[in-house]
């Protein structure tokens, strides 16, 4: 770890983890509710377990976002964090607003807890995701605010980088769009207008800018590769996304009275939606075929590539398939709709904050990466849990396509519980899946306890003497011969061999220096 205060992202992961866990016991729960009726029933009614479920999801993506941001800006500003104290502050504050939320959603009946919170005074609960009493959205909305400072100041006093940049506009935009869950027309065609300004634009806007920034950081550090490609690459990518992103949000206009000429608009443009995911992709690939380094944390390059091809498939193609007008028509509001959600959420936003955690929490404590057998639990995990929800997603398609045949389309159509009751088998087989799931889950956080044959940095630190002078010095990686800079930046710099014909400026890393590189297996 280059700056002390980046260890400030630590317990923002450890929450983010934590909530994560929460959040797939909640979908365990309603999963079960979805073929046991009365399953937990009238302790934790499904309508509850939901909020609960979708709810724990945000906060700990935006938990994970946070200590991304604390643990990224420090690094590449080249500088502390301007508030060190400031970020544990928002912390807890955060911490303690989300844990309340959900007690109250628990443990009150949410029309009381509506009225218990001055709901009366600014209505702005009862929609799906935006459940939160407005003390808590004002909490969202300070704690944002408080990272927003504490990251601009930083990047203002220090090196200002393509990813730095793209960072806080993603993190500007989650904050400036967060405003609009203020805001709560009577008018229903007006309050669904504007939800999607909080929906659609974070995940398929602003949310975005962070997601490439995220892969961008840990796809430098793993590679090696120089930031001027990288930085071309986060152009185009971030255009595309924005351009594409913004009218697409006329894909949830087509049916809630807005005017007719968005099933055009939003047709166009979200149909075009799924190229800067295949960009990122391309990207991702590229960035690690280049790559001039074998960064010894194998798990955190796994993350990364496999952030950019599942967020490509469950935001892509996944919302592809019901985002034109004609065929929305009839997926509206299916299990389509919710097996799109699942494997875009999943490959797009929880695996890119797995993956800063994979790269980062070795580093803040004290690791050049972790062990070969911690990795090895850990890519476990990946698998264990990607497959599984991999499959949730086939499934919830057959019931999608099922349902919308039999509720539909069908010369006789069904209702909407008569069909609910003919998709059994594959909500069983779901809670099936989430299962997996959940022990993918397990095996993550038990790859955290596994010790194994650890590399300290402290150990790399005394093989290298001149890395360590340099830093005592501190110089940072643009003043320092790149020989000391790999070793104290980066961790390691080993020179992919077999590439070294065709990268003619690999010459900068020293012989000698790999040459003493202690092995990390
Ligand atoms: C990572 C990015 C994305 C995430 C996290 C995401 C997530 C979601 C979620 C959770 C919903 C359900 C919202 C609700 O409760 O009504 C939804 C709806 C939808 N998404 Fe996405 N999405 C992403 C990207 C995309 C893309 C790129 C497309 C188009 C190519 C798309 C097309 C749609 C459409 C058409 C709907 C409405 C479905 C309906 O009418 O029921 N999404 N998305
Ligand atoms: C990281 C993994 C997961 C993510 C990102 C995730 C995300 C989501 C999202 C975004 C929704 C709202 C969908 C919509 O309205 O279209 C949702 C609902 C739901 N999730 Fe998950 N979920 C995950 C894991 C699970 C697991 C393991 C299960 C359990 C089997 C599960 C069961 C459900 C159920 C039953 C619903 C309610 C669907 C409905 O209202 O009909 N989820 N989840
Ligand atoms: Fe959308």
């Amino acid at each position: 770890m280059q700056y002390q205060s980046q260890l400030v992202a630590k317990p923002y992961f450890i929450a983010a983890i934590g909530l994560f866990i929460g959040q797939i016991i909640f979908g365990l729960i309603i999963g079960a509710q979805y073929v046991i009726g009365d399953f937990l029933f009238p302790e934790i009614p499904f309508n509850v377990a939901r909020v609960v479920h979708t709810n724990l999801l945000v906060v700990w993506l935006l938990f994970g976002f946070m200590g991304a941001a604390y643990y990224l800006v420090p690094e590449e500003s080249e500088r502390e964090l301007y508030s060190p104290k400031l970020a544990i502050i928002t912390f807890w504050v955060f911490l303690v607003t989300g844990a309340l939320t959900i007690v109250g959603y628990l443990a009150v009946p949410y029309a009381t807890l509506a009225a218990m919170t001055g709901n009366d005074i600014l209505p702005t609960m009862g929609r799906e995701f935006l459940e939160q009493p407005l003390i808590t959205k004002v909490g969202i909305l300070l704690v944002v605010v408080s990272l927003l400072y504490n990251v601009t100041m930083t990047t203002l006093m220090g090196r200002k980088t393509s990813i730095t940049i793209i960072l806080l506009m993603g993190l500007w935009g989650l904050a400036f769009f967060w405003l609009f869950a203020f805001y709560n027309p009577v008018n229903l065609v007006l309050d669904k207008y504007y939800w999607w300004w909080v929906i659609h634009l974070w995940v398929e806007g602003v949310w975005e800018l962070i997601m490439a920034a995220l892969l961008a950081f840990v796809l430098i550090k793993v590679t090696g590769v120089d930031r001027e490609v990288i930085d071309k690459w986060m152009y185009i990518i971030i255009a595309l996304a924005l351009v594409t992103g913004i009218i697409g949000t006329g894909h949830h206009y087509y049916w809630i009275g807005t005017p007719a000429y968005w099933q055009w608009w939003g047709s166009i443009f979200s149909a075009l939606e799924p190229i800067p995911f295949f960009v990122m992709t391309l990207f991702a690939f590229s960035m690690v075929n280049r790559r001039r380094r074998d960064h010894p944390n194998k798990i955190a390059t796994l993350w990364a590539l496999g952030t950019a091809v599942t967020a490509f498939l469950g935001a892509g193609v996944w919302g592809f398939m019901h985002t034109l007008a004609p065929v929305n028509y009839f997926t509206h509001g299916s299990q389509i709709t919710a097996a799109h959600g699942h494997l875009a959420f999943y490959g797009a936003y929880v695996m890119v904050v797995l993956a800063i955690i994979s790269y980062a929490m070795p580093i803040m404590r004290g690791r050049v990466a972790n062990s070969p057998q911690a990795q090895l639990w850990e890519t476990w995990s990946f698998w264990l849990m990607t497959v599984s929800m991999v499959v949730i997603t086939l499934l919830l398609t057959g019931a999608g396509v099922m349902q919308v045949w039999l509720q539909r389309i069908s010369e006789t159509p069904m209702s909407f519980m008569a069909t609910q009751a003919e998709l059994e088998i594959f909500y069983w087989l779901r809670l099936i899946g989430g299962g997996v799931f959940f022990i993918g889950l397990i095996v993550y956080v038990i790859s955290f306890f596994i010790k194994g044959d650890i590399t300290y940095l402290s150990d790399e630190k005394t093989i290298k003497k001149d890395a360590v002078q340099d830093a005592e010095e501190g110089k940072t990686t643009e003043e320092v011969a790149p020989s000391a800079a790999e070793v104290r930046v980066e961790e390691e710099a080993k020179p992919v061999v077999a590439d070294e014909d065709a990268r003619p400026d690999l010459s900068f890393v020293p012989t000698e220096t790999s040459a003493e590189d202690k092995p990390t297996k």
